[in-house]
C-alpha cells in the first residue's frame, strides 16, 4: 500500500441502448472490473463508471417500431443492462445514461471551446434522404443491389456477397430500410471538427509512453500516413440526440457525445459523493483516467476523443487499454450455432465467476482476440477453481475442525510454501497493474499446485487416524489453509464472491497487505462447499437456450446467419451461359494503390492468358503463394474496366469476404482451359 493514494477514473465502453449485453461486452466489463477492484484493494481512490450509449438513429427507429418514446426505450435498456452487469458482479460506482443534462452541458462546453478555437467548420454535403419518413439515412439504413456483382439487399457501404466496398450512392435500385421508399439525394449543411488541425498534437499524444499498447500506436501511424480527415459531427433533424448550440435542426452525432458520457457519468457520481469533479477535468491534473475499449473503436478514442478534450482545454486520457474480440469455439459468435450468447442467458445456466475466471485466465495487455472454447472453459474451471483452489480448503478444514476445535497450529511447517506465498503477492500486484491477468492466474495456480502436492504427500487423511501424527496433521492443514487464504486474497478481484465466502469461513479479511501472513492459532469456521463444478449439461442447455433466444428475437437474423438465402431457381441453360474454365495462376501481385485487389495473370490453356483483378487481398496476404495454383475462372465475363486496369474474367471463390475468401480449385489432373460443368 502506498501513502500517495492515486485518484483514478476508470471507464468501460458504453453499451448501445438498442441491444442486449452479450459475452462480447462481458470480456471488457470483466476486464475493467478486475482492474477497478484491484485498484481499490490497493487503497487507491477509484471511480469506476459506465453508462448506456443512448443517442442515434438506431435507437430512434427501434423506439418507433416498438411504439414507445426513445426515452422509454433507453430507460428499459438501462434496467436490463444493469441487471446483467450486476449479475456478473461488475462493481460500477455509477451506471448512467448519455441522455443526461450533465452530458448535454459538457458536450456544449467542449463544442463551444472548439468553436472558439476555429476548429468547427461547416459545409454542404449530399446524402440519401428518405422522402416517406422525412429523414436523412445513415449508410446502414440504405440497401440495394451491389454495383459490382448485382447481389440484392446489400448495405450502403459494402457487399456481403462479393465484398466490394463503395458509397451508398453507387448502389443500384437503392431503398430505405426504414420505409422501403426510394431515397433521394439531398444537400444539407454539416458541421465538421477540424481533426487535421490537431494532427501534430495527436501524433505526440498517441506516442506518449504508456498511453496505448505499442501495436496500436503503430496501427495509428497508418492513419496518420493516410492523412486525418475532417470529422462530420452533425446530424439533421429528426435525430435522437443533443441539439448543437446556435442551430435549430442540427444534432451532435452520437459518437461525439458518447465518450463525453464517461465524464457525465462521473459528474453525476461526483455530485452525489462530494468529489471535486473539476479537479479531474483540468489540463495537467495528476488524477488518472483509464479507458477500456475494444480495438474496433480505437479511432474514436485515440484521435477524436483526445482532440475534443484538448480543444476544450481538458485533461487527456492517461491510458487507453485496448482488447481484442471474443470468439467462441474458435470462430465469431454465431447465432445459428448458439454461440451468440447473451449475458442474461449465461447467468441462467452458469455462475458468473466461471466466466470471470476464464476470461481473466486469457487476458493479457495485448490486443489479441480471446477465445471462449466451451470444453476448455469447463475443464479449466473444474480443474483450477474446484480441483486446485477450493480443494485446498475442502481437503483440510475438516481435520482442523474435528481434531483441533477449529484452531490452526502455532507455527508453519512448510517454510518453502510460506515463502512461495510471500513472493506471490507482489508478483500478483504487478501483474494486475499491467493488466496481465493471465499471469495472475498462472502464478496463483502454480502455488496451488505446490500446496496440493504437499497435501498429497503428507496424506493428512491417513495420518489423522494415528494419534501420534496429530500435530503433523494440524501443521499440514494449517499450511494449506494459509496458502488458501493467500490465494483467495490474490484472486479476489477476479472471484469476488468466492473470495468473500472463503474469507468469512476462514475468519479473515482479504487485504493484500496481509494476504501472505500464515493463519496461526486462528479459529476457522465450518467449511461449506464454495463452488460447483460445471457439468456438460449446463453448457448444452446454455447453447440450446441461446439458439432459442435468436429464434424468438429475430427469425430473419437467424436465417441470415444460417447462410445466404438461395438465389431464384435457374434452368440448366441458364447455368450453361456461365463458361467456367480451369486456369493456372502464373503471377499474383498486390495492386499498389488498392487495399483490396490482387493482379493475377492466369493461363487458360488454348484460350490463352488473361489478366484478372481479384478483390481477395485481405484473405490472401501473401499473393506470391498463389502462383502455380489451379483455379476456376468465369471465362466469358464481359471485361471490366477498373481504375487499375481491365479485368478479363473472375476467379471463383466461396465465403463472405473480405478475410474469409476461399478460392476454388479442381482436383489434380485437370488441364488448363477445360470447362467446368
Ligand atoms: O461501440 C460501441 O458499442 C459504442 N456504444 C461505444 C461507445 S464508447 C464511448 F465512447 F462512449
Ligand atoms: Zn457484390
Amino acid at each position: 500500500m502506498t501513502d500517495s493514494k492515486r485518484k483514478i477514473l476508470i471507464t468501460n465502453a458504453l453499451p448501445y441502448a438498442n441491444g442486449p449485453i452479450h459475452l462480447g461486452h462481458m470480456l471488457e466489463h470483466i476486464q475493467s472490473d478486475i482492474f477497478a477492484r484491484f485498484q481499490r484493494a490497493m487503497g487507491n481512490e477509484v471511480h469506476y463508471v459506465c453508462a448506456d450509449d443512448c443517442h442515434g438513429t438506431p435507437v430512434m427507429i427501434k423506439a418507433g417500431q416498438l411504439g414507445i418514446t426513445p426515452e422509454e426505450l433507453i430507460a428499459k435498456a438501462r434496467e436490463s443492462h444493469l441487471h446483467d452487469l450486476n449479475g456478473f458482479l461488475v462493481s460500477y460506482d455509477n451506471y448512467y445514461l448519455t441522455h443526461s443534462e450533465e452530458n448535454r452541458r459538457l458536450c456544449e462546453r467542449l463544442y463551444l471551446a472548439a468553436q472558439e478555437k476555429g476548429l468547427i467548420k461547416t459545409r454542404k454535403i449530399s446524402q440519401f434522404y428518405d422522402p416517406k419518413r422525412g429523414m436523412f439515412l445513415p449508410d446502414r439504413f440504405i440497401k440495394g443491389k451491389c454495383p459490382r456483382c448485382g447481389a440484392p439487399d446489400q448495405y450502403g457501404d459494402n457487399c456481403e456477397v462479393c465484398s466490394a466496398t463503395y458509397s451508398p450512392t453507387d448502389l443500384k435500385d437503392p431503398y430505405s430500410v426504414v420505409s422501403g421508399a426510394t431515397p433521394e439525394l439531398r444537400e444539407s449543411e454539416h458541421y465538421f471538427f477540424d481533426l487535421p488541425a490537431c494532427g501534430d498534437f495527436l501524433h505526440g499524444f498517441v506516442h506518449q509512453a504508456g498511453v496505448l499498447p505499442p501495436e496500436m500506436a503503430n496501427k495509428l501511424e497508418e492513419w496518420f500516413r493516410e492523412g486525418l480527415q475532417q470529422w462530420d459531427i452533425s446530424r439533421d433533424d429528426p435525430y435522437f440526440g443533443f441539439k448543437i448550440p446556435g442551430t435549430d435542426n442540427k444534432y451532435f452525432y452520437v459518437w461525439l457525445d458518447a465518450p463525453v458520457g464517461y465524464l457525465a457519468s462521473f459528474e453525476d457520481l461526483a455530485r452525489r459523493e462530494g468529489i471535486d469533479f473539476e479537479e479531474y477535468l483540468r489540463e495537467g491534473t495528476p488524477t488518472q483516467m483509464y479507458h477500456f475499449i475494444g480495438k474496433d473503436i480505437l479511432y474514436f478514442h485515440s484521435l477524436f476523443w483526445p482532440a475534443i478534450l484538448h480543444a476544450g482545454n481538458m485533461r487527456l486520457p492517461t491510458g487507453i487499454f485496448v482488447h481484442g474480440y471474443v470468439t467462441v469455439n474458435g470462430t465469431k459468435m454465431s447465432k445459428s450455432r448458439g454461440t451468440f450468447i447473451k449475458a442474461a442467458t449465461f447467468l441462467r445456466h452458469l455462475h458468473p465467476e466461471t466466466l470471470r475466471y476464464y476470461f481473466a485466465s486469457k487476458l493479457t495487455p495485448s490486443v489479441e482476440d480471446v477465445d471462449l472454447s466451451l470444453q476448455d472453459f469447463m475443464a479449466k474451471i473444474n480443474s483450477d477453481v474446484v480441483g486446485k483452489l477450493v480443494n485446498l480448503a475442502s481437503r483440510t478444514a475438516g481435520f482442523i475442525n474435528k481434531g483441533f476445535s477449529g484452531v490452526t497450529a502455532s507455527a508453519p511447517r512448510n517454510i518453502e510454501l510460506m515463502r512461495g506465498a510471500r513472493e506471490l503477492v507482489p508478483q500478483v500486484m504487478a501483474a494486475y497493474e499491467a493488466r496481465n491477468y493471465q499471469e495472475v492466474v498462472r502464478s496463483c495456480m502454480a502455488l496451488a499446485d505446490q500446496a496440493n502436492r504437499y497435501i498429497a504427500q503428507e496424506e493428512p487423511w491417513k495420518a489423522f487416524k494415528d494419534e501420534s501424527q496429530r500435530e503433523r496433521v494440524q501443521g499440514v492443514c494449517t499450511d494449506a489453509l494459509s496458502v488458501f487464504r493467500t490465494l483467495v486474497a490474490c484472486l479476489s478481484p477476479i472471484l469476488p464472491e468466492l473470495s468473500a465466502r472463503a474469507a468469512e469461513f476462514l475468519g479473515v479479511g482479504l487485504s493484500l497487505a496481509e494476504a501472505a501472513d500464515p493463519l496461526l492459532e486462528h479459529r476457522i469456521g465450518e467449511f461449506r462447499p464454495l463452488f460447483s463444478r460445471i457439468e456438460q449439461k449446463d453448457i448444452d442447455a446454455l447453447i440450446e437456450e441461446s439458439k432459442e433466444d435468436v429464434r424468438q428475437a429475430a427469425p430473419a437474423a437467424a436465417a441470415q446467419d444460417e447462410g445466404e438465402p438461395l438465389a431464384p431457381e435457374i434452368s440448366i441453360d441458364d447455368f450453361l451461359k456461365v463458361d467456367l474454365r480451369v486456369a493456372t495462376i502464373l503471377s499474383a501481385e498486390p495492386v499498389e494503390e488498392s487495399r483490396k485487389l490482387i493482379r493475377l495473370k492466369v493461363d487458360l490453356g488454348p484460350l490463352g492468358q488473361r489478366e484478372v483483378l481479384a478483390g481477395i487481398r485481405a484473405a490472401y496476404k501473401d499473393p506470391a503463394a498463389l502462383v502455380g495454383r489451379q483455379v476456376v475462372v468465369v471465362a466469358n465475363l464481359k471485361p471490366r474496366k477498373m481504375k487499375f486496369g481491365t479485368s478479363e474474367g473472375m476467379v471463383t471463390a466461396a465465403g463472405p469476404g473480405p478475410e474469409r475468401i476461399f478460392l476454388l480449385s479442381p482436383d489434380q489432373g485437370a488441364a488448363n482451359g477445360e470447362r467446368v460443368h
